[in-house]
């Protein structure tokens, strides 16, 4: 178990970006916001198969948290992120500063806007959100330029706005999604799980089971969009959420047709203060896998 090399600052990349062209190696990156858990962990296990070395990017980045939102008390964990990332074999951790990233103020940060697919959804509740997940994305990307980047398929609308931003960018990476991670009861696993009080805790996973619940009636044949949704919203309020949003798409985020044979369910709802996402796609051929098909980038 050895503990991954911790870089911190942009020339330390430019030198390790050197050195692995000159042994013509391959990089895999990760990126996170730390406070790492099974399913950041599944994502380098993910990377570890797809390139000869591993980086983990940890970053509470600013830009992507409204004025209202959790960016202070979100929980930051470097010595325990770096003891499990040794643990799993990751090779490096890329962790700057916001003034590495962001040395004018992020007033004065060249944003990156991914029209489309960041609109609705989180993209309307959150508003900025991704054009900060973009912008901080894009600044990873060219400075670790790594040939794969794995995201995590249960920030759905993320992964999309990644696909799009790498391919209308020219950015010569190939983007993996990996499956969402659940504990047992069905919840999907999230740095900000640790919020939740007790009795919300044993509600939570009611978002999951009400996403089967609408996947099984697409499933038989209800078509019934809006209504599936408005129930499905019924459901969550009855259950104690405050649903934020509950909608079915297509697989590319655009309106759900009657006549397709997969959709995807994103859902958003508050339990008390804590903001909870999932989404669950719906093939009717091939019902044993959840998440994005790669070869249908969206
Ligand atoms: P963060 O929330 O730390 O998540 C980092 C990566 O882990 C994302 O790709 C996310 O989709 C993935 N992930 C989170 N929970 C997961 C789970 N239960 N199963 C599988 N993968 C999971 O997402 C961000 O950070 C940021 O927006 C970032 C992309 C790093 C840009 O700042």
């Amino acid at each position: 178990m050895t503990t991954p090399q911790l870089i911190t600052r942009a020339d330390e990349l430019r030198l390790l970006r050197q050195q692995r062209d000159k042994a013509q190696k391959t990089l895999a990156l990760v990126p996170t916001m730390g406070n790492l858990h099974a399913g950041h962990l599944s994502l380098v296990e993910t990377a570890k198969t797809l390139a000869d070395q591993v980086m983990v990017s940890i970053f509470v980045n600013p830009l992507q948290f409204g004025p209202n939102e959790d960016f202070d008390a979100y929980p930051r964990t470097l010595d325990a992120d770096l003891a499990r990332l040794a643990e799993v074999g990751c090779d490096l951790v890329f962790a700057p500063s916001a003034s590495t990233l962001y040395p004018e103020g992020q007033n004065h940060q060249t944003r990156v806007l991914v029209p489309q697919v960041s609109e609705g959804l989180c993209g309307s509740k959150r508003p900025g959100h991704f054009e900060g997940v973009a912008t901080v994305v894009s600044k990873l990307f060219n400075l670790t330029q790594p040939q794969v980047a794995c995201f995590g398929e249960k920030d759905y609308q993320q992964l999309s706005v990644i696909r799009k931003l790498t391919q209308d960018l020219n950015f010569p990476i190939q983007i993996v999604g990996v499956p969402t991670c659940r504990d047992a009861d069905g919840l999907a696993l999230s740095s900000r799980n640790q919020y939740l009080s007790s009795k919300e805790r044993s509600i939570a996973p009611g978002l999951f089971a009400t996403l089967q619940q609408t996947a099984a009636a697409l499933t038989t044949g209800n078509r019934q969009f809006h209504h599936l949704e408005e129930d499905a919203r019924a459901h969550l309020a009855e259950l104690g959420f405050a649903p934020d949003y509950y909608e079915i798409r297509a697989l590319d985020l655009t309106a759900p047709k009657v006549d397709a044979s997969a959709w995807v369910i994103l859902a958003a709802a508050f339990l008390g203060k804590t903001r909870l996402i999932d989404n669950l796609e719906v093939r009717l051929c091939d019902s044993g896998r959840g998440g994005q098909d790669p070869s249908n980038p969206v």
